[in-house]
């Protein structure tokens, strides 16, 4: 039976995080700090704030500590930072994280890649994190990027994206972000995955992360939130793409998903303008326009 679609979605901003990890010039961290108080102010309810991971891996997320330590948290905003392991959960705990995510794949390629180690031995590195975690009451979100194609191995089956989105949520992920690393995917693929893993992980459970390199994100998020889901992470003006994954463009951009929910009476509880401001301030920044068709138009309105 088709599940009745959510008539309130979440999006999860990870802008600051996703966004800029590509970014080649080093970007102040005053600048991150302004964008993440910026988008605090713009409805949003979760925003993925930085990334502890290796510095030597990602330069662009060395100043995690800085930018967590120093940004004003409002009291119903989560902002979750990557750990991909004990050492990265340290530091998140030192820069006083609440809330965590680790990052996992559905593809072995992918996994090298990204991370350094396979999926089982990623999971093997989750664990003591989860636990770790859960000792001092911090929230955990787990994410499988490639769940809709990999960059080195192609398609990859909707099964192997199941086998590891329910490792994650046993584990003690509370939310499984499912990642459409490189924007491959397409509509009906993406129902036929969720359906697939909605088997082994209550669809209330997931979320989509959809790229938009193929042009295919808001029509992949359309036919995710026809299957139930109603958590759905985006970028503040399209920014992003992912360092181990060549031709990964940017998230689909934070205000066109905003919109097109606005559109459809789906509640969201997001400012559109001041979600597009927001998007004219990071770019201004980055000297180039926002990766969105809504902030170009209501700019020229
Ligand atoms: P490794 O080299 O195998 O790690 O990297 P290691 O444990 O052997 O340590 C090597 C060195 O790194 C040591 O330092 C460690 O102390 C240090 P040294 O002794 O050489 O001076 N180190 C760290 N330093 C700071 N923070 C840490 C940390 N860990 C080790 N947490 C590792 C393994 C996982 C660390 C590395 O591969 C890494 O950091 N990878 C992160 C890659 C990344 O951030 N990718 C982008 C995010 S994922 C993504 O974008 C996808 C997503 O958006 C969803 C989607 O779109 O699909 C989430
Ligand atoms: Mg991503």
């Amino acid at each position: 039976m088709q599940p009745t679609p959510p008539q309130k979605v979440k999006l999860v901003e990870v802008g600051p995080r996703d966004g800029l990890q590509n970014e080649k010039t080093l970007i102040p961290a005053e600048a991150k700090i302004e964008l993440i108080n910026r988008l605090s102010d713009t409805g949003l309810l979760a925003i993925e704030a930085s990334a502890f991971v290796s510095p030597k891996w990602v330069p662009q997320m060395a100043d995690a500590n800085e930018v967590l330590s120093r940004i004003t948290r409002k009291p119903d905003i989560s902002y979750p930072v990557l750990t991909p392991n004990l050492k990265g959960f340290e530091r998140a705990v030192e820069a006083g994280v609440k809330e965590v995510a680790i990052f996992g794949a559905a593809s072995e390629s992918f996994s090298q890649k990204n991370i350094n180690c396979s999926i089982q031995e990623s999971l093997e590195r989750f664990q003591p994190v989860v636990q770790a975690a859960q000792e001092k009451n911090i929230k955990v979100r787990g994410y499988v990027s490639c769940v809709l194609g990999c960059p080195y191995e192609g398609q990859i089956a909707p099964q192997k994206v199941a086998g590891v989105a329910k490792a994650l949520f046993e584990m003690g992920c509370y939310e499984i972000s499912l990642g459409d690393t490189i924007g491959t995917g397409t509509p009906l693929a993406t129902q036929q995955m969720i359906q697939t893993v909605s088997k082994s992980v209550p669809v209330a459970k997931l979320a989509g992360h959809f790229h938009d390199t193929y042009g295919q994100a808001l029509a992949n998020i359309f036919a995710a939130w026809q299957c139930g889901i109603s958590v759905f992470d985006a970028s503040i003006a399209g920014l992003g793409g992912c360092p181990y994954a060549r031709g990964a463009s940017g998230n689909v951009a934070t205000e066109d998903v905003a919109y097109m929910f606005n559109g459809m009476s789906v509640e969201t509880g997001i400012n559109i303008d001041k979600l597009v401001e927001t998007a004219w301030f990071i770019a201004d920044k980055l000297d180039r326009n926002p990766n969105s068709k809504i902030s170009l138009a209501m700019r020229n309105e």
